[in-house]
């Protein structure tokens, strides 16, 4: 019987030392690690940005933990992300293949696929469809001040009323990203758009949150009826719906004669031979790519501007006076406008600035054994860049911890853009719908703001502007009063 326990035990220290991870050699430091967890009991998993930045402290700029078995190197600070995603761009360029969100996106689509030519194919299109479409022309302006007409009509039935922003944000970017993708925009309450927001709401919740983390943690769970599921319920619906919108684009296109991405993708598949990376599957992930990277991420910084502005009063009247000024006699603003407007173009990219909308970027892989800082990091490593350690690092920023325009302008009032000012990343994974979300941004927010004074509600209490984490980050929910302005 001792004997049998004696075996029992030597064989449970001799499994746990197997499931214990090591650091290879000359790998970047970090805490301990546990079998089975790694370091995950060093991470608070519904938002571990405070213990990133602690890691810091202990570790340096780059660190590595272990979620599970799987390492992953965390890079913090300017310099070492320069070095990382821009110097040592391809080194750095992968994404992970085997987390949760690659099995919930079937590994379709372009934000989660690895770096070669699939990926390539994929964005080069992308970018250029997206340019074809108007971007930094007339054709998207016009696309998105349609859209900014809805938010205005929404805001002027509020008038005297106290509103909360969320929702009208929300359909206002989602609606902007419809129109480019399948050439349509839905009414606030429509069914489908319903859906559609609530299936994009749990899966990005899901996809870095505990359940998340336990996935790639811990394979064996994965078969089990675990509230992960949900997520791939969630999929199966949007590429149902997505499938029919692409069916119905098949009956009424005109070959050659695009309305919109999905007939561009359709021309292209035209177009492509044998060997093509281009096909309808990839399609319909594809059109969730930029549907969900471009919701999200537009709505929850322009929730966080409107945050901020209702609360710092003198700066949105500042805004306003240099709107007045440059739009006079004008009947609408378009983006060539930011270059007469040093101070908006300041406030827009603050607000850029503290809303850090997607903290944690989206997790990178390196596609070769490479070295960062003087230690090695094997292939297939996923790499975490802390763009929060950046957007407030000290030593970059005139006012790192407080929300200041003066942060883009110099002596003279000019606007100057700082190199870690990195929102949208940087290298060749940077993000892709930059050109549209900044015109997104500087277009809503100068309309808004020449029509309405925005007002935060005396009951309202103290403004908290502790954002709440995800893999986009966002304000609490709050809301806002809104007033005519007398001089349109
Ligand atoms: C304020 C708005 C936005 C912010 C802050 C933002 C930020 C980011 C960040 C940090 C990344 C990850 C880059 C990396 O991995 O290094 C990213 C990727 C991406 N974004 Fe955005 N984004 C915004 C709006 C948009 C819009 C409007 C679209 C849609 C057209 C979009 C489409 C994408 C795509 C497709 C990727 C993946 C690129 C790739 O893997 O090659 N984003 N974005």
């Amino acid at each position: 019987m001792l004997a049998s326990v004696l075996l029992l035990g030597l064989f449970v220290c001799f499994l746990l030392l197997q499931l214990q991870p090591r650091r290879p050699k000359n790998f970047p430091p970090g805490p301990p690690c546990l079998p089975v967890l790694g370091t995950l009991l060093h991470l608070n998993l519904e938002n571990p940005l405070k213990d990133f930045q602690r890691l810091r402290q202990s570790y340096g700029n780059v660190y590595s933990l272990f979620f599970g078995l799987k390492p992953a190197v965390v890079i913090s600070g300017f310099k070492t992300i320069k070095e990382a995603i821009v110097i040592k761009a391809v080194d750095f360029a992968g994404r992970p293949q085997d987390l949760f969100p690659n099995y919930v996106t079937q590994r379709n689509g372009v934000i989660l696929a690895d770096y070669g030519s699939v990926w390539r194919d994929h964005r080069r299109f992308a970018l250029m469809t997206m340019r074809n479409f108007g971007l930094g022309k007339k054709s998207m302006e016009e696309r998105i001040h349609e859209e900014i007409q809805c938010t205005v009509d929404t805001l002027v039935k509020s008038l005297g009323a106290t509103l909360s922003p969320q929702f009208m944000f929300h359909n206002a970017a989602s609606n902007i990203i419809c129109k480019v993708v399948f050439g349509t925009r839905y009414e606030y309450d429509d069914e489908m758009i319903k859906i559609i927001v609530k299936c994009f709401t749990d899966l990005t919740k899901m996809a870095n949150g505990l359940w998340a983390m336990l996935y790639n943690s811990i394979p064996l769970i994965r078969p089990l009826p675990l509230p992960f599921n949900k997520a791939f319920k969630d999929m199966e619906m949007y590429l149902g719906l997505a499938a029919g919108l692409v069916n119905e684009h098949k009956k009424t296109r005109v070959p050659g004669e695009p309305r919109d991405f999905v007939d561009c993708y359709l021309d292209e598949l035209d177009q492509q031979g044998e060997g093509s990376s281009f096909s309808e599957e990839k399609l319909l992930m594809h059109t969730f790519d930029l549907y969900v990277a471009g919701t999200d991420t537009t709505s929850n910084t322009l929730l966080t501007g409107f945050l901020y502005l209702m609360n710092y009063p003198h700066i949105q009247e500042r805004c306003q006076q240099e709107i007045d000024q440059v739009l006079e006699g004008k009947d609408k603003v378009t983006f060539d406008d930011r270059h007469n407007m040093p101070y908006m173009q300041a406030v827009i990219h603050e607000v850029q600035r503290i809303a850090n909308t997607v903290p944690l970027s989206v997790f990178h892989c390196t596609t070769k054994d490479t070295e960062l800082m003087g230690y090695s990091i094997p292939k297939g490593t996923m790499v975490i860049q802390n763009l929060t350690s950046v957007l407030n690092e000290e030593g970059q920023w005139k006012f790192p911890h407080e929300f200041n325009p003066e942060n883009f302008l110099n002596d003279k009032g000019e606007f100057v853009k700082p190199e870690a000012f990195m929102p949208f990343s940087a290298g060749p994974r940077m993000c892709l719908g930059e050109g549209l979300a900044r015109m997104e941004l500087f277009l809503i927010m100068v309309t808004l703001l020449r029509k309405f004074n925005f007002i935060w509600p005396e009951d309202a209490g103290k403004p908290d502007f502790t954002p709440v984490y995800g893999i986009t980050s966002t304000p609490k929910p709050y809301t806002m009063k809104v007033q005519l302005r007398s001089k349109q």
